[in-house]
C-alpha cells in the first residue's frame, strides 16, 4: 500500500518526512517523493526506488529547508513505477501538489473531461487527474483549496487518502479519506499526517483518525477543522492517546502480518473488482482482456502456469473457466512445464499467476510459451514486476503488499480476478445466460461481507486449533471447486506450523489415503451445501467409521455434518463457484493459530522465502 507522511509546524519538515517514510516502508512500495515549502518556493523531488534513493536525490536537487511538507511512498496501481508516476503530483498551474493512497475508479472519464478543458498530463496516474480536478474546481468556482477538495471529491468514485497543498496558501494542508487510512498526530503547535501513527509516534501519542468520507484543513497555527466531504458539515475532532508500540502499528494492531493480511481480504477482494465490475450495468471491463478478447475466445485451450498457492488459484480457475466459459484449461506447475518439452502452439493462451511477479520457474515458463507463439497473460500483485513486464498483457490483483510469507489475500484476490475473466469470456461466448451472469456479479459483490462474516469464527477456530495443535499429520479433503482449497489448506498448515498435511479430492480416500485414518488423524473436510454435498457426507461417514477426527467446513445452518463431525466451522452460503473465497478463510485461520500455539515464526517460516526468485 502507498504511504503518506506530512508535517506542518515549527520544526524542519524534511527530516520528519523522510524518517516517517522510512517507518512506512513495511507497507511495500516502488517509488518515493516529497514536496517542501520554505516560505517562498514549492520544491518537489521524487524517484523510482527507495526512500534512501529519494534522500540522496533531494540533497542534490532541492534545498531541504521549510516547515511544511508532504511525502509519499507509492505502491503502483495505475502506471508503472518510474520517476514521472511517483508522487507528489503537480496541478497544471504548478500551484497545487497532491499525494494519494488508493484507487480512483472513474479517473478515465474525469481525465477525458479535463483534457477537453485544456488540461495536460505527464503521468499515467489517477492521482494526477485528481489534483487537476481540484484545480479546475478551485479556479472555476474561485474557492479556497479546502472547498475545492470537498467539491472535487464528490465527483470521485473510488478509494483515497490524500494530502493537498497550495503554494499560494502555504499555511495549511488539506487531507481527506475514503477507504484508505489517514491519521493526524497532534503536537504542540504542530501537526503530523500519516497513513498510520508509526511516523509520528516518537513526537506525539495524541492522534486523530479521520473516518471515511471526512476531510480536514490543518493550519500552521495549531488549528484543525474536520468536515464531512458529502455536505461540508463540521465534525468534532476526537483526539485519542495511542497505546500501541511501533511494531504493533506496522501490523495494524495484529500480532503478525499474516493475520493482518487474512483480515484485509474483504477490502483486498473489493479493491480487486473495484472499477472492473459494474454490477448494475452488468459490465466487466479489464483492458488486458478487452484488448485481447479474440485470442481468448478463439484459443484452443488455456494453459495456467504457476507455483504454490498461485498454482492452487489456477486449479480453482480451471473449474471456473471450463464450467462457465467452456474453454479447455490445463494447469501446470511452472517448474515442471518449463522442462517437460510441452506441446505449445500459437493457438494457446497461457495465464501466468504470481503474487510477487518474480518467481523464477513461472518466469521461465512464460518465456518458453512465448518462444512457441502462445499469447501470455499475467495475473500479478506487484506492478512492474518481472512477470508483469514479460507477459503480453495482464491484470493486477489489487491486494496491496503481502508481507507474510504464507500467501492469503493473494489467493483470494487471484481467484476474484480469474472469476471476473471467466465470467467475461462466458458472456462474450454466449455460454452463460444474462440472468446467471448478473446473478454471479451480484453474488461476487456480496463476497467481501461474507468473508467478514467467516472471519468472525476466529475464536471458535482458535479452540479447535488448541485441540489439534499436536497432531503430526492432517488430511484435507474437498470436492469440485473445493478440491484446490483442500490443497491450499494443507499447504498453509505445512508451511507455517511444520505439521505434515495432505490435500486430496474427497472421493480419492478409498484409493489409498483411507488407510491412514485412525484416532490420531484430524481430517478437515470441506462440506459446503453446494457441490456434491451428499457424496462428501458419505466420505465423512467412512472417516468416522475409522475413528478419524473430523473438522467440517460447512454452510451456516448445516445440521447433517454437525451430527457426524467432531467440530464444524460455518461459512456463509454462496454460489459453488465462489465458495473457495469463503471456505479458505477458516483454513487460513486454523493454520495460523496452530502455528502461533506452536510458537513458530509465522511471518517468516523456516526454509521459506516470500518470493522464490531462484530455481
Ligand atoms: C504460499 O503460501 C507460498 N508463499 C508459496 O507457495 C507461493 O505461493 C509460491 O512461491 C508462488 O509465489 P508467487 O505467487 O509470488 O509466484
Amino acid at each position: 500500500m502507498c504511504g503518506i507522511v506530512g508535517y506542518i509546524g515549527h520544526r524542519d519538515a524534511f527530516p520528519i518526512i523522510i524518517e516517517g517514510l522510512k517507518r512506512l516502508e513495511y507497507r511495500g512500495y516502488d517509488s518515493a517523493g516529497i514536496a517542501l515549502f520554505d516560505g517562498k518556493n514549492l520544491k518537489v523531488s521524487k524517484t523510482k526506488g527507495k526512500v534512501a534513493d529519494l534522500e540522496k536525490r533531494v540533497n542534490k536537487e532541492i534545498s531541504t529547508n521549510g516547515s511544511i511538507g508532504i511525502g509519499h511512498t507509492r505502491w503502483a496501481t495505475h502506471g508503472v513505477p518510474n520517476d514521472v508516476n511517483a508522487h507528489p503530483h503537480y496541478s497544471n498551474s504548478g500551484d497545487l501538489v497532491i499525494i494519494h493512497n488508493g484507487i480512483i475508479e472513474n479517473y478515465e472519464s474525469l481525465k477525458k473531461e479535463l483534457v477537453k478543458r485544456g488540461y495536460t498530463f505527464k503521468s499515467d496516474t489517477d492521482t494526477e487527474v485528481l489534483i487537476n480536478l481540484i484545480e479546475d474546481v478551485k479556479s472555476k468556482e474561485n474557492v479556497k483549496l479546502g472547498k475545492a477538495v470537498q467539491v472535487a471529491l464528490n465527483q470521485v468514485v473510488g478509494a483515497y487518502a490524500i494530502a493537498v497543498f497550495d503554494k499560494n496558501k502555504p499555511d495549511e494542508i488539506v487531507i481527506a479519506r475514503l477507504g484508505s487510512p489517514l491519521a493526524v498526530g497532534v503536537g504542540e503547535n504542530e501537526f503530523f499526517i500519516a497513513s498510520d501513527a508509526s511516523p509520528f509516534l516518537e513526537y506525539t501519542k495524541n492522534a486523530i483518525y479521520l473516518e471515511d468520507e471526512e476531510m480536514a484543513i490543518i493550519k500552521a497555527n495549531k488549528e484543525i477543522k474536520i468536515r464531512k466531504i458529502k455536505d461540508d458539515s463540521l465534525v468534532d475532532p476526537y483526539v485519542q492517546e495511542l497505546q500501541m508500540n511501533l511494531e504493533q502499528i506496522e501490523k495494524g494492531g495484529y500480532d503478525h502480518f499474516m493475520l493482518k493480511e487474512i483480515f484485509e481480504q474483504p477490502s483486498a477482494i473489493k479493491d480487486t473488482y473495484r472499477g472492473r465490475m459494474l454490477v448494475k450495468e452488468g459490465i466487466i471491463r479489464m483492458a488486458g482482456i478487452d484488448d485481447n478478447i479474440e485470442k481468448f475466445i478463439n484459443a484452443n485451450r488455456i494453459i495456467i502456469v504457476a507455483c504454490g498457492t498461485s498454482w492452487h488459484a489456477g486449479l480453482v480457475a480451471e473449474y471456473i473457466f471450463e464450467d462457465m466459459a467452456r474453454i479447455p484449461v490445463e494447469v501446470e506447475y511452472a517448474s515442471e512445464f518449463r522442462y517437460r518439452n510441452p506441446v505449445i502452439t500459437n493457438k494457446d493462451v497461457v495465464i501466468a499467476i504470481s503474487q510477487s511477479g518474480e518467481t523464477a520457474d513461472t518466469l521461465a515458463a512464460i518465456k518458453l510459451a512465448k518462444t512457441h507463439g502462445a499469447f501470455v497473460f499475467g495475473v500479478c500483485n506487484v506492478v512492474g514486476s518481472s512477470i508483469a513486464r514479460e507477459t503480453h498483457a495482464g491484470a493486477y490483483t489489487h491486494a496491496g503488499p503481502e508481507i507474510g510469507v504464507a500467501s492469503t489475500k493473494a489467493f483470494t484476490t487471484q481467484i476474484t480476478l480469474l472469476t471476473l475473466i471467466a465470467l467475461k469470456l462466458a458472456k462474450v461466448k454466449g455460454e452463460i445466460s444474462n440472468s446467471d451472469y448478473r446473478y454471479h456479479l451480484q453474488e461476487l459483490e456480496l463476497i467481501p461481507e461474507k468473508v467478514e462474516k467467516a472471519l468472525k469464527s476466529e475464536e471458535h477456530i482458535k479452540m479447535i486449533a488448541a485441540k489439534y495443535k499436536n497432531a503430526r499429520n492432517f488430511l484435507y479433503l474437498g470436492r469440485g471447486y473445493n478440491f484446490p482449497v483442500a490443497l491450499e489448506g494443507a499447504l498453509k498448515l505445512k508451511e507455517i506450523s511444520y505439521i505434515h498435511a495432505e490435500g486430496y479430492p474427497a472421493a480419492e480416500m478409498k484409493h489409498g489415503p483411507i488407510a491412514l485414518i485412525d484416532e490420531n488423524m484430524p481430517v478437515v473436510v470441506i462440506a459446503t451445501k453446494k457441490g456434491h454435498y451428499e457424496k462428501v457426507v458419505s466420505n465423512i461417514e467412512e472417516i468416522k467409521a475409522r475413528q478419524g477426527k473430523i473438522i467440517g467446513i460447512v454452510t451456516e445452518g448445516d445440521v447433517n455434518v454437525k451430527k457426524l463431525a467432531d467440530y464444524v466451522i460455518e461459512v456463509p452460503e454462496s454460489l459453488e463457484s465462489l465458495s473457495p473465497l469463503l471456505t479458505t478463510i477458516p483454513l487460513q485461520l486454523l493454520s495460523y493459530h496452530i502455528a502461533v500455539m506452536l510458537e513458530k515464526n509465522v511471518d517468516q517460516p523456516r526454509n521459506l522465502a516470500k518470493s522464490v526468485t531462484v530455481e
